[in-house]
């Protein structure tokens, strides 16, 4: 095997979702890499290319924290009987502090009457893990949460994003926020299931 392919299974497989992060900001300069670098990369259905990439830092990122203590509201029933108490908690502190990330990227997909709807979601979580690996790949650790989803229309109101013509228009469909920061924790890979998820048919 070439040392590009190992490497790329490499980085591929170091990539965990990280919940805890050090103050140590992260570079403007270096978001702007990995979205332009890595995110903008991935495939897109017909090359509609239809992210929309919603950075928040500093103040308003702080500002964010009340929004995602209120999504934990809509998940955590369904925690409370997956989870055991230790994991319980400490995904409670994750929701209310964020893990102290000092990033958070939310991602959009615009919708477009050319093409699927699925086809148009799939495209932009592509976008995402192409930045999830690019985090790894700068030392980075990042965690991809759905939980924003709880309380769409909020986080579209607060974000700014209702003002937009493509919004107003319907077509501005917030998909998940990807919190990022310097890792400050080391978390146990989760194991992989392989059985049944793969069918040959030759
Ligand atoms: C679409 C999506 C939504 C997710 N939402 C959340 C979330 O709201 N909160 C959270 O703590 N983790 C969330 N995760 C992270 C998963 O829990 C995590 O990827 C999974 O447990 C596997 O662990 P790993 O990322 O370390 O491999 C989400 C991941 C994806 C892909």
């Amino acid at each position: 095997m070439s040392q590009i392919t190992n490497s790329f299974y490499e980085l591929v497989q170091a990539r965990k979702s990280i919940r805890q992060f050090t103050d140590q900001p992260v570079p403007k300069v270096l978001i702007q890499k990995m979205l332009e670098q890595a995110a903008f990369h991935a495939p897109s259905g017909k090359n509609l290319q239809n992210w929309k990439f919603f950075v928040v830092q500093g103040a308003k990122r702080d500002e964010y924290l009340k929004f995602s203590q209120k999504s934990w509201l809509g998940i955590k029933d369904i925690l409370k009987a997956k989870l055991k108490p230790s994991l319980y908690d400490f995904t409670e502190r994750f929701f209310f502090t964020l893990g102290g990330a000092p990033v958070v990227i939310f991602a959009y997909s615009e919708n477009s009457p050319e093409e699927r709807h699925y086809t148009s979601i799939g495209s932009v979580y592509m976008a995402v893990q192409n930045l999830n690996l690019a985090c790894v790949a700068e030392g980075l650790g990042c965690c991809t949460m759905g939980a924003p989803l709880e309380i769409k229309q909020e986080v579209d109101q607060f974000l700014g994003v209702t003002e937009l013509p493509e919004y107003k228009a319907g077509h501005l469909e917030l998909l998940c926020a990807v919190v990022i920061g310097y890792p400050g924790h080391q978390p146990p890979k989760a194991v992989r299931k392989t059985e049944n998820r793969i069918h040959w048919l030759d």
